[in-house]
Formats: structure tokens, sequence, C-alpha cells
């Protein structure tokens, strides 16, 4: 089954194609990307208008290109993946209705498929090993940090997630405060390399709390107050603040996932979103993990697939393989679980 995928959420507009036959068999053929960050790298975030105009001027030729790269033509494909939301509005918009035209025009199923279980579902992409559910998804991107119980394709429950900022927010916050450009947590990520972690020590917010939820907007306070302390901000001091920031941010979401995976007995968890790329995310979860119970299976995407990308909602699509009639689709800024 040859999916087409189209994600346009945000400030990146993504097409990919799939060629999908079995869970252990997601194979991609073709993913194209293109991205108005350097747009919105000066002000500290995305601004929505200027993203919806990029998305309208790209989409058409990432299409194009996709369909060639993989060599198919439109009338190839056998069905079409769109992110419906959560995400910006015009953004969105623009990605919804191209698939919708597509759909139309060529007469295939459309798939709408929620951006979040996308982040989760990358972990599928050219996936060799048989991934067991139930899991634990962990979401962490710039918009969200949720927990979820994936108890089958078609059966997931969100367990939990952040009270205010999410955990890249905060780490795009916090950059933005150490005069980082946005996105912050790569650099973030290559700062707390020089850093001495023991020199300035952040709160975890909410690691010890029985839930599942999360609370990062008072670290980037506590940064504030730190940052006031000196006359000027050394690159030894923007070191020091990432290394420790970077630590509370991290712990906290390890705490809480093998809390989770306590609490629903699972063995395997799926992490998804732009802060999953943090290699030192993966490496202090499965430190801790193996000296919780080695049997777990922890699944990270490959780095690519862990940012926005299209490929992921082809995959989702695969699974969820709901197609829905063209009218009844429409873009929803607000979609959640
Ligand atoms: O999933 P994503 O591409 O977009 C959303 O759906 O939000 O995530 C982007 C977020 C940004 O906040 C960015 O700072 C963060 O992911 N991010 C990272 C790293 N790479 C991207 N955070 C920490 N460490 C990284 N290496
Ligand atoms: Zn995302």
């Amino acid at each position: 089954m040859k999916i087409l995928g189209i994600e346009t959420s945000c400030d990146e507009t993504g097409a990919a194609i799939i060629e999908a036959n079995s869970p252990v068999s997601i194979i991609l053929k073709s993913n194209t990307l293109a991205s108005s960050l350097s747009l919105h790298a000066k002000t500290g975030g995305v601004i929505p208008e200027i993203a919806a105009r990029q998305q309208l001027h790209y989409m058409i030729p990432v299409l194009d290109e996709t369909l060639k790269k993989a060599g198919y033509s439109a009338f190839d494909i056998d069905a079409i993946a769109v992110t419906y939301g959560p995400g910006l509005i015009g953004s969105l918009l623009v990605g919804v209705e191209t698939a919708k035209t597509l759909a139309y025009i060529y007469n295939k199923p459309l798939i709408p498929v929620n951006h979040l279980l996308g982040h989760i579902y990358a972990n599928w992409i050219g996936q060799e090993k048989e991934i067991r559910l139930p899991a634990i998804g962990l979401i962490v991107s710039g918009g969200h940090t949720d927990i979820l119980l994936l108890k089958s394709h078609t059966d997931i429950l969100l367990i939990g997630g952040t009270r205010d900022d999410a955990a890249g927010e905060a780490f795009d916050k916090i950059g933005r405060l150490l005069g980082m450009p946005y996105p912050a947590g790569p650099h973030i990520e290559a700062a707390a390399k020089k850093g001495n972690p023991k020199k300035i020590l952040f709160p975890k917010p909410m690691i010890h709390s029985n839930t599942f939820e999360f609370s990062f907007s008072g670290l980037k306070t506590a940064v504030l107050r730190e940052i006031k302390k000196y006359p000027t901000l050394t690159e030894e001091t923007i070191n020091d603040i990432s290394t420790s920031v970077q630590q509370s941010i991290i712990d906290v979401l390890v705490a809480k996932t093998i809390q989770a995976v306590k609490a629903y007995n699972v063995s395997t968890i799926l992490m998804g979103g732009g802060v999953s790329a943090n290699t030192l995310l993966g490496e202090s979860l499965r430190r801790s993990l193996k000296t919780y119970d080695e049997n777990i299976s922890l699944y990270i995407p490959k780095k690519q697939f862990c940012t926005d990308n299209a490929s992921m909602i082809a995959a989702a699509a695969f699974f969820q393989n709901k197609p829905v009639d063209l009218n009844n689709v429409s873009a929803n800024p607000e979609l959640y679980f």
C-alpha cells in the first residue's frame, strides 16, 4: 500500500511516500521537507501568518518533488494522509485543503491524522523489529508533553500532560533568555556538553508528584532569576545553566515515564517529538530502565523523524487506516486526544 503523507501543522511543509505492507515493512520511498524556520529565528518563535504564507509557497513544489523522487505519479498512490491538527490554523488549512483536493481529483481515500500520534508512529518507519503493544507513549515536542497509553492502535488514552509549558517550549523560552536562536533545544544540548553540572541547581518540577502531569514554566522563571545574578552572561555561565536546566527537564521526563511504565505494567516505550532528538534524554531513559527492568524495549525515532515530517503522518495512517468522507475532514487547531 502506497501512502502519500502531508504535514503542514507549523513552519514545516512536508510530503512523504511510504510503501507499507506490514508493521515491520514500512519503507520510506521519499520524504521532502521545506521550512520557513529561518524567517522565525530572530523572533524567538513562529509567526503564524508568515508560516501560513510559506506553506502556500512550498506545498505544490514539495508534493511534486516527493512524487518525482519516489518515481510515482499521483495515480499510483493508494491513500492520502494529512495532519488535520493540532497546529496553526493557517498552516493546517494549506495541507488539509491540498489533501482534500488531491483525494477528490484522483479519487483516493483520505485519512486524517492527529499530528501528535504521528510523532509516536515515527518509530515504525524502517523498523524491522516487531513493536509490541500495549505501550507507553511519551510525546515531547515544542507544543506538547504528553504521556499516552497505547492499548492497541485504535485504543489510545491520554494519561498525563503538561499544565503549562511543554518540554520543547521550555527549551525554546530558556534558550531565548540565554540569547540563543529559535528553536533552542539543539543549542542548549550543545552548550550543555561544555557546562559544569554541579555549579547551578534548578528545580525538577513535579518529579515527586503521584500524577503524570508536568509543569515546566517555573523553570524559565528560575533561569531568569539565575541570570539576574550575573552582570554579563559569559559563555561559561550559559554552558553551566544549559547543563543544569537540561538535566532538570530530562530527570522529570525520565521519572514520569518510568512511573507510567510501572503503573500500567507495559514493556514498550515509544518516544516521539522534537525533544526526543536530545541524545542525553534517550541515554538517561535507557540507563534508568536498565536498573528497573532489562526487558523493557525503548523506541526512539531516527533523528530526522523526531522533529516534524510527513513520513510519520503516512506511517500513522497505515495503522489508523480510517478513510473519512472528504466533507467531514477539516483543520482542527485544538485537536487533542
Ligand atoms: O516535534 P517538533 O519538531 O515540533 C512540534 O510539533 O512542536 O518539536 C520542536 C521542538 C522545539 O521546541 C525544539 O527546541 C525541540 O523540539 N528540540 C530539542 C532538540 N531538537 C529539537 N529539544 C532538546 N534537544 C534537542 N536536541
Ligand atoms: Zn510536532
